[in-house]
């Protein structure tokens, strides 16, 4: 094993004054780092903009922005100022703490304003990846009781606001827009707003953001952080990010998930560094010209980017410079070694492999700069993070076991609750310490992580997470279906691709017509990446005496594998 490690060369780093302390670490420390340690004012938002905007480093540029269209920089104090007449907008439409405003729009400087004037108001922002559709859009703003929208006229027509009673504003970013009871025209607002705003303190734990993700069963649920997680985002910023003060990070992830906030813009904002933000849809020249263009430092981003890069060639990326990169990271997926080999050839540099989850709300398990790395590794947990691999009781494995990822309660960025289901909240805990993330993997001698897979049936499709359950239910509406069952099929690019196995009502035919009708509904009501890339019709499902139907043996149908014990299966 160990002829294949790959070798740290860097001195450096943050973390070497860490490094023996290992799940010593007093987090407590890290707060001497924020204005708050002095004032008592907590603020998340404050603490990533306007304290480097009332530093020396007002006119340090905080954001790099682009797409197709627009091309744009702000310094931090034109960051303090936007984000605080976004927030005034918000104010004047009756926002306050606590209220939940989602933000369903493609990346733009204004999605990160009215972010963060939501956080300046001690509101809950609830972001929401662009390509959701109606159904999608609604399960998450009824369950969360938003009170209002930022949105796009481009998107507002996927918004069922006659559903959800709760849903006082829609505001629109857009031109020309026509204000009524429930509209609201953002940017003549937003232009006409003042740049001041009183901050409103809150404690560090009261709610900050609220994703909403995927579990095996039921629908999304609402994953809730709060203020309190900028310890952990600070300190992973610097010792797993590495960011120093003249680094320009690129984290290529879209804020609707989990890793396009904490490390999109908590993380890189708090350490004060710049941030770059290209919107549009990934292409390889595309990724490689902002690279260079910006002169990124440091950049985060999936296993599936990687492979598509990868897969485009040498020749295309010994087309740019990248000169300018220090340090290479990777989240969402296992990275196969193979990307790492590719990683060293083509860019000279290692891909350092982070693990973590919505739940968690910051990194845990990583590879930094100063560790060896052993490819095909998630690496180890962050000093102040305490890993083990448990067995169904809680009971802590001798290394090389397989069994529950799982991580000792107690560090900073935990998810507060889950939103309106705190049993479900209670569910991810054994034995009262442990939370279970529901990974499996086995650690080695040397306390390195490897992940074998999910313990439950929850799909990584291109990094993002998607719930069998609710395609299941997405399908079960299609007037054809009369019994679903979804899984994801291994793929080399995607790592993994959505499957549903389909039986259909009787009067309906199996053809490829079906195929695509069912394939676009799902497409039309939840998203594209819901989507199942194939669909294969059966006469009947497996399924448990209960009912439920069986994912496990559709993957064995899949895999060609046996299927295991059939014993609680409806005969
Ligand atoms: C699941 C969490 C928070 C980052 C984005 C994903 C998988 C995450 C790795 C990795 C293998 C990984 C796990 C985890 N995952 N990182 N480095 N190697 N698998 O967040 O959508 O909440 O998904 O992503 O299965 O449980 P998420």
């Amino acid at each position: 094993m160990n002829s294949s490690v790959i070798k740290s060369s860097n001195g450096e780093h943050n973390l070497a004054n860490y490094e023996s302390s290992a799940s010593e670490f007093d987090w407590s420390q890290v707060e001497k780092q924020f204005s708050w340690y002095n004032t008592g004012k907590v603020n998340i938002a404050y603490e990533a903009i306007d304290r480097h905007a009332e530093s020396g480093n007002k006119d340090k540029i905080a954001l790099y922005y682009s797409d197709a269209k627009r091309d744009e920089k702000y310094s931090y104090q034109e960051m303090k100022e936007a984000s605080d007449k976004a927030g005034r907008v918000l104010q004047d439409i009756g926002v306050s703490k606590g209220d939940r405003v989602f933000i369903f729009m493609p990346r733009s400087p204004e999605l990160y304003f009215a972010l963060l004037g939501t956080l300046k108001l001690g509101a809950i922002a609830g972001p929401l990846f662009e390509a959701f559709m109606e159904g999608a859009v609604k399960d998450r703003l009824e369950d969360s009781g938003a009170k209002v929208l930022v949105t796009t006229p481009e998107l507002v027509g996927r918004v069922p606001v006659d559903e959800l009673p709760e849903l006082q504003k829609l505001v629109l970013v857009g031109e020309n827009i026509e204000e009524d009871e429930q509209k609201v025209d953002f940017l003549t607002r937003f232009q006409q707003a003042s740049p001041s705003l009183d901050i409103e303190w809150v404690d560090r734990e009261d709610g900050m953001i609220l994703h909403y993700t995927s579990g095996s069963t039921g629908k999304p649920k609402g994953v809730l952080h709060v203020h309190n997680a900028m310890i952990q985002h600070y300190q992973t910023a610097k010792w797993v990010l590495d960011l120093k003060d003249e680094d320009v990070y690129w984290c290529t992830a879209d804020p609707g998930w989990v890793t396009g906030t904490s490390y999109g813009i908590f993380a890189p904002w708090l350490a004060g560094v710049t941030n770059v933000i290209r919107g549009g849809r990934f292409s390889p020249d595309d990724w490689y010209q902002t690279l260079e263009r910006y002169k990124v430092t440091v950049w985060y981003s999936a296993p599936t980017a990687f492979r598509m890069l990868m897969g485009a060639g040498d020749e295309l990326l010994k087309k740019y410079d990248l000169s300018s990169l220090r340090h290479v990271l990777s989240v969402g997926e296992p990275l196969n070694p193979e990307v790492i080999r590719w990683g060293m050839d083509a860019m000279n540099h290692r891909i350092h492999d982070t693990w973590w989850m919505t739940e968690t709300g910051a990194m845990l398990i990583c590879n930094y700069p100063s560790m060896d790395i052993k490819p095909g590794s998630m690496g180890k947990p962050i000093p102040g993070v305490e890993a083990a691999i448990v067995d169904d009781e809680g009971k802590v494995l001798p290394p090389n076991s397989m069994g529950n990822l799982a991580i000792k309660k107690g560090w900073p960025s935990m998810m507060k609750t889950i939103w309106n289901r705190p049993e479900k909240f209670n569910s991810y805990f054994l034995g009262g310490d442990w939370y279970v993330s529901g990974d499996s993997a086995y650690m080695d001698e040397e306390g390195y992580f490897w992940f074998q897979g999910r313990i439950d049936d929850v799909i990584m499709t291109a990094g993002e997470r998607v719930g069998p359950f609710e395609i299941e239910s997405k399908l079960l509406e299609h007037p054809a279906v009369a019994e679903a069952g979804v899984i994801g099929k291994p793929d080399e690019v995607r790592g993994e691709i959505i499957k549903a196995f389909i039986s259909l009502r009787d009067g309906y035919e199996e053809n490829e017509e079906l195929q695509e009708e069912i394939r676009s509904f799902v497409k039309k009501e939840l998203a594209g990446h819901a989507a199942p890339r194939e669909i294969e019709f059966r006469d009947s499902l497996p399924k448990t005496r209960s009912g439920k139907i069986m994912r496990r043996v559709l993957k064995a149908w899949e895999l060609d594998l046996p299927t295991g014990d059939l014993s609680t299966m409806e005969k």
